[in-house]
């Protein structure tokens, strides 16, 4: 079947999906043990990719010292540290990583947190982006951390105090894009990892869909790791991505 397009949307819609640059919708996971793999794979995507993200592995490894430099080439840098803290530490940690010139940071969705955070953005370019619920819990995983509600009552209820508190946007599985877009609208982006292009190897996502039904869904940036980091031709792998992408905007 093919995937309906953005064009076929509302008029809010279209504008908002016409706001972001087709080849920024792709975010690459640079998943790598150490800086001299980030730099090789950076090297070798080239302009094929121009939005990154940076998770525990590499922030860990030193990756964050790359952020003011692909910035300053051009590229756009999604920090992914899920923040959560005391409300003055998440707000003086979100400080530094606004002045570092990166796109978007994650946080945990709990009110403290993201007020905190969206606060201290204020004024820089860095855009919030909320984890309402992790991907891999489930309700007898919630309920055994203490929570009385299940998995899908709680991320519409973060999705709406995250909305609520002015935060940018959320992280979310493909298949929550559309009952998430009915809660917030088009004023928050929907940033989703579990995208699995035809053919690629499952790994431990769950919930996955291909690069054109996510968007189709209406996803605002795909975050992709395994099929472009594993891949025998990452630029190739990523092109091919980008191709999807293009062709289910429309
Ligand atoms: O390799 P793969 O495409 O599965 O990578 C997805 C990326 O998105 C990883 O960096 C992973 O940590 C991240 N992620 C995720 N699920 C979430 C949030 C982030 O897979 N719920």
């Amino acid at each position: 079947m093919q995937p309906t397009t953005i064009a076929s949307k509302d008029p809010v819609a279209v504008a908002v999906a016409a706001a972001i640059a087709p080849s920024d919708r792709l975010i690459v996971a640079l998943d790598l043990p150490d800086m001299a793999a980030a730099e090789a794979m950076i090297g070798r995507l080239g302009d094929s990719v121009t939005f990154y993200k940076i998770g525990y592995q590499l922030a860990y490894a030193g990756g964050l010292s790359m952020v003011g430099r692909l910035a300053d080439a051009g590229k756009k840098i999604f920090i992914d540290l899920k923040l959560h803290d005391i409300g003055n530490t998440v707000a003086r940690g979100v400080e530094s990583i606004a002045k570092s010139g990166a796109t978007f940071l994650t946080v945990h969705a709990y009110p403290q947190t993201m007020k905190a955070a969206v606060e201290a953005r204020a004024g820089s370019s860095l855009k919030i982006l909320a984890v309402t619920v992790l991907t891999s819990y489930d309700d007898g995983d919630l309920h055994a951390a203490g929570y009385r509600l299940g998995v899908s009552d709680l991320v519409e209820a973060r999705a709406r105090q995250a909305q609520a508190l002015g935060v940018d946007g959320l992280v979310c599985s493909p298949e929550e894009v559309a009952s998430l877009r009915q809660i917030v609208g088009h004023q928050m982006h929907l940033v989703t990892p579990g995208i699995r292009p035809q053919g690629s190897s499952v790994g431990d996502q769950k919930r996955i869909m291909t690069p054109a039904r996510a968007i189709a869904a209406g996803a605002d940036y795909l975050v992709v790791g395994r099929p472009v980091m594993e891949a025998a031709d990452p630029r190739a792998a990523a092109d091919a991505i980008q191709a999807e992408i293009a062709q289910a905007l429309g």
